[in-house]
């Protein structure tokens, strides 16, 4: 089992793709373990694009993460990690595959939509920015309680 950080972006947000997003994640079969709305703040996104902070796109990329409410998601499955990279498609919308979230709601190298951590080790760092430990829940999935 893997866990994976998931950010909607300002512009899932604000296009109002939030369940769109989340209802393939559930159909894929990944399981939500922490959700919350917030709004990311320039620390925290240096934090969380540290690897980006000195590249020539940051400060934009800072303006548009922070321009409106995310929601933050913990996922957890099998191979959690890979499986929702390849559900986003390529980072640029234009360039994304069609099928993927990216591909399918996106035309742009920036707002792409949705964020996903790209290794065990970013997960576990990304986890940690958007969640303590008591806000990921874990539970098994026990349908058949919900057949009545
Ligand atoms: P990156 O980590 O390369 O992509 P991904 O989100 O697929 O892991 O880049 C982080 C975000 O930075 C990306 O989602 C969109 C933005 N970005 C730009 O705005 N311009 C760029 O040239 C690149 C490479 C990324
Ligand atoms: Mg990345």
């Amino acid at each position: 089992m893997q866990r994976s950080l998931i950010l909607l972006k300002p512009d899932c947000v604000q296009r109002r793709l939030i369940g769109e997003v989340l209802s393939r994640f559930e159909a894929k079969g990944l399981q939500i373990i922490g959700l919350k709305m917030l709004q990311v703040t320039p620390e925290l996104s240096r934090k969380h694009y540290a690897e980006h902070v000195e590249k020539p796109f940051y400060q934009s990329l800072e303006d548009f993460i922070t321009s409106a409410p995310v929601v933050a998601v913990a996922l957890e499955g099998l191979e959690a990690i890979g499986v929702v990279r390849e559900m986003l498609g390529a980072t640029n919308g234009l360039k994304a595959a069609p099928g993927t979230l990216r591909g399918d709601f996106s035309s742009s190298r920036q707002m792409n939509l949705v964020h996903a951590s790209d290794s065990e080790a970013s997960a576990e760092r990304e986890l940690d920015l958007y969640f303590r430990s008591e806000e990921l829940c874990d539970y098994s999935l026990c349908l058949t309680g919900f057949m009545r």
